[in-house]
């Protein structure tokens, strides 16, 4: 099944269940200075699940643009990317849990064939101090969900201090499949007083993978060995945060999320995102740029094709962000400037080149996101500039870099940064290739005295 079939599948399946289907917001945050970008479905709907009404019903279903900064420096792990499109679903005080539950596992198990024998599924087990439940309506739902698709369903017992009992759990030759978490089944946005927040539960696919020792004695769905993928995550809105306490919503409301790069890659069959339908044009013309085999090194090739698609998306956008010096342009100008130096280090000798996956991508996801093709001259115009820009940066910068040896003072890294245009993360990553330390500290005691004369 191709990434479109299954966005489409999931639009439609919950278009026949009453749901009016929104277009994605924009990735740039509508009057909230709290993110640079949005980072969820759930975002632009928060007055709504406040209590506003929707123009739309309170029944709404989309595919977001979403976007995740703190991950820039993780990709290339095989399992990280920034920009990612989230399927979502919401009832705005409408269904609760035992609709949302069923409906998901009905389209996971019905419309897009995924084995019910490798679903798990974890639950809230409650806060610690008792102010709010255990989720025991979820999981007597769960229970009767994995009954109807034939499995003989338990709940496993609980952990101890966040680890798994003594009592080995041995997931796959027995019946647990449901797990109570605490920190990772709540889930809120962020920690303000006014953020919405609840319990959620989420599904996990198990791949097969053997479980790594390395990771704990007992593989359980949140062990960090890999061997569990989430899949889809529903929440249950119905609090929100006060100076010392989550009071009660006026309205109990579904908050479903689901990474599409995810799900795709497990219909797929494939060990990585980046191996699926939604990075192949991108990966491949890499290959042709730098005449090496993804396989062979993936990490340059994920940060490269991770990189300029989240670059792509937000130059791209209703809003356009170009690259600048501040906010979100500046994200665009790392993501751009940090793809230019990791295709340098893959051997790409061409001087223009980040235009070409950006193209790519505009090709495959124009019919979904028109605002592509409407802005595919300026996405194109801004990314030859900085790359032109840039490239000429590294050529000086890298080379007073060699020149550097031991560790790098403050004052050297503001040197770098404000003679070089040398940006700061790339001497921290620089250094870190060459096993040698930076002195962060002083480079921001440089910055900041240099700013505050400059003001
Ligand atoms: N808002 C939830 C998430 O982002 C669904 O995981």
């Amino acid at each position: 099944m191709t990434s479109s079939e299954i966005r489409q599948k999931y639009l439609d399946f919950f278009k026949a269940r009453d749901h009016a289907v929104i277009p994605s917001a924009s990735l740039i945050p509508e009057n909230d200075a709290s993110l640079l970008f949005v980072n969820s479905g759930m975002f632009p709907l928060v007055p709504y699940l406040l209590g506003e009404k929707h123009p739309a019903g309170k029944l709404l279903v989309n595919s977001q643009k979403s976007f995740r900064t703190e991950d820039i420096e993780e990709v290339g792990d095989n399992r990280h990317n920034t920009f990612f499109e989230m399927l979502g679903n919401w009832s705005l005080g409408d269904y609760w849990k035992s609709e949302q539950l069923h409906w998901w596992f009905e389209f996971i198990i019905n419309e897009l064939k995924l084995d019910p024998q490798k679903l798990y599924q974890s639950v809230y087990i409650g806060s610690a101090d008792g102010s709010i439940p255990r989720d025991t309506e979820s999981i007597e739902i769960l229970l009767q969900i994995f009954a109807k698709h034939g499995i003989d369903a338990d709940e496993a017992p609980d952990m101890v201090d966040g680890k798994q009992p003594a009592e080995e759990l041995h997931v796959g030759e027995n019946k647990y499949r449901i797990f109570a978490y605490r920190d990772k089944n709540w889930w809120q946005r962020g920690d303000a007083v006014g953020e919405l927040g609840g319990p959620d539960s989420e599904t996990f696919y198990d791949t097969g993978k053997t479980h790594d020792p390395k990771y704990g004695e007992f593989c359980h769905p949140n062990c960090d060995c890999g061997r569990f993928i989430e899949i889809g995550n529903s929440v249950f809105m119905q609090y929100q945060k006060t100076e010392n306490a989550w009071k009660e919503l006026a309205n109990k409301n579904v908050d479903f999320g689901g990474g599409l790069e995810r799900l795709t890659m497990v219909l797929q069959e494939k060990g990585n995102i980046f191996q699926t339908d939604l990075f192949n044009d991108a990966i491949t013309k890499i290959e042709t740029l730098s005449g090496k085999k993804y396989e062979d090194d993936n990490r340059p090739f994920e940060i490269i094709a991770d990189h300029l698609k989240a670059a792509t998306f937000i130059m791209g956008d209703e809003k356009g962000i170009a690259p600048s010096n501040t906010d979100q342009g500046y994200i665009v100008r790392r993501l751009i400037r940090r793809a230019v130096r990791f295709g340098r280090q893959l051997g790409i000798t061409e001087k223009q080149w980040c235009g070409e996956i950006s193209k790519t991508y505009i090709a495959n996801y124009k019919a979904v996101y028109p605002e592509l093709s409407q802005n595919e001259s300026f996405i194109l115009d801004e990314i030859a500039k900085e790359e032109a820009k840039f490239q000429e940066t590294l050529d000086r910068g890298e080379k007073e870099f060699e020149k550097v040896s031991g560790s790098i003072s403050g004052k050297q890294a503001f040197d770098l940064y404000q003679t070089y245009g040398f940006p700061i993360e790339m001497t921290l990553e620089l250094a870190k290739e060459k096993g040698v330390a930076v002195d962060e500290q002083s480079f921001n005691e440089e910055l900041k005295k240099h700013q505050d004369i400059s003001r």
